[in-house]
């Protein structure tokens, strides 16, 4: 069972996150998983913070001579603007930290503020958004770049790439080969294949930039080299389909999920939208008319690219601010601001990647097992094997 936690506040020491269940003599790069973090903090419209920050990992546990032991693997990211906040939120209480506070009072709309320090019953929402905040996706990232590890032995591979932003949305398949030349770009505007659509993308966040307001869009996760057989029909919670839609859905901001073409498949007759079933008599194999179920079919994995795609919220906390409440006082108060993204689609897409990357290693890894990766690949080419000659 692959399984993992993180741990850490956006402004606290660091980041912290373990991953159980890796079999040993999984390679593992650092220079790799700080790309994935390089990643995730580029595209146009992300705050000041992407500026003054550059995560790196630390593996502390776990991996030895750039190889998984089969212990769990642990990993930290500091925070570089940690030193700013020593006074404002110590770990242990100090002389003096009353001086130093800085509480936000004025709950923000859309955000965890005011739901969470009701529940937590604190009359200063910092300590909810600390932790609500996707600060916390690069330790996600961190980890999805260990299951990317796992995935890529076997030749699956994971990536993203911006299909809407706000209304300019790209009318268009993307080709496999474009999404991988897209991964390659060192300069990442908003993260989509075509360039005209592009520009329309940031036409949009520019607007936003100009009337103190944010924008939403949508990200598509495709995983390319996957066998058929990850998942199962069999009980609710194997279905892979709904593992992946929880997985996406409890990123922040994510507010809808579809597997495949849903929302056309929803408007559409059904002569329409399933994949037809055809044999190539000579390769021995089966073949598909199309891919609008996005490579799963009754919870299962059917040999296809898996295709899903992410609807992110507009970014809750704007210039220009929305009316709120003084936790304090109960009187009415435009909501607190802070140093804030406008866009983030493009990060959302490699924070998909990842999560998508750790429900596929745990469906394979539940699948073929193994407490190395030479058990783990016999189990694998014993089944490929299988699946060639059925
Ligand atoms: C990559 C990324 C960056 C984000 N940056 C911000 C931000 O700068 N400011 C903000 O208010 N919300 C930001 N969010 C969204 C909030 O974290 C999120 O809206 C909040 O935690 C409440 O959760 P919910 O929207 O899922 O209900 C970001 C989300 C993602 C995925």
């Amino acid at each position: 069972m692959l399984r993992f936690e993180t741990a850490g506040e956006s402004h606290g020491e660091c980041l912290v996150a373990t991953l159980t269940g890796l079999p040993a003599g999984i390679p593992v790069s650092v220079a790799d998983i700080n790309y994935e973090l390089w990643r995730r903090q580029q595209g146009y419209g992300r705050g000041g913070r992407m500026k003054i920050e550059t995560d790196e990992v630390e593996i502390v546990a776990g991996v030895r001579h750039s190889h998984t032991i089969g212990s769990p693997v642990a990993l930290l990211i500091r925070n570089r603007d940690w030193p700013n906040w020593t006074q404002a939120l110590p770990v242990e209480d100090i002389a003096g930290a009353e001086q130093h506070p800085k509480p936000v009072t004025r709950p923000r709309p859309g955000h965890a503020d005011l739901a969470g320090a009701i529940k937590y019953n604190f009359h200063d929402a910092r300590y909810i958004l600390e932790r609500a905040s996707a600060r916390e996706t690069a330790a996600r990232v961190a980890v999805g770049a260990l299951a990317k590890g796992l995935l890529g032995v076997f030749g699956i591979e994971v990536l993203s790439h911006v299909i809407g932003v706000g209304h300019a949305l790209l009318e268009r398949t993307a080709a496999w080969e474009e999404i991988v030349a897209l991964r390659q770009k060192k300069e990442v505007l908003l993260g989509c294949v075509d360039a005209e659509t592009e520009a329309r993308m940031k036409e949009v966040v520019d607007e936003a930039y100009r009337t103190g307001d944010t924008v939403g869009g949508v990200f598509e996760v495709r995983a390319h080299g996957v066998p058929p057989g990850l998942g199962s029909h069999v009980t609710w919670d194997s279905r892979l389909d709904g593992r992946l839609a929880q997985a996406i859905v409890s990123m922040q901001a994510v507010k809808g999920v579809e597997v495949g073409f849903a929302q056309e498949g929803a408007v559409s007759f059904g002569s329409k939208v399933q994949d037809t079933i055809h044999y190539d008599r000579e390769a021995r194999h089966f073949t598909r008319g199309a891919n609008r179920a996005g490579g799963i079919e009754g919870g299962m994995t059917n040999g296809q690219d898996i295709l899903v795609r992410g609807m992110l919220k507009p970014i809750s906390t704007l210039r220009r601010p929305l009316e709120s409440v003084d936790l304090l006082t109960r009187e009415p108060s435009p909501a607190a601001y802070e140093r804030s993204d406008v866009c983030v689609v493009p990060a959302a897409g490699v924070i998909g990647e990842a999560m998508v990357a750790i429900v596929l290693a745990q469906a394979f890894l539940e699948k073929f097992g193994g407490d190395s990766l030479t058990e783990t690949r016999r189990n694998f080419d014993s089944y490929l094997e299988q699946v060639k000659n059925y």
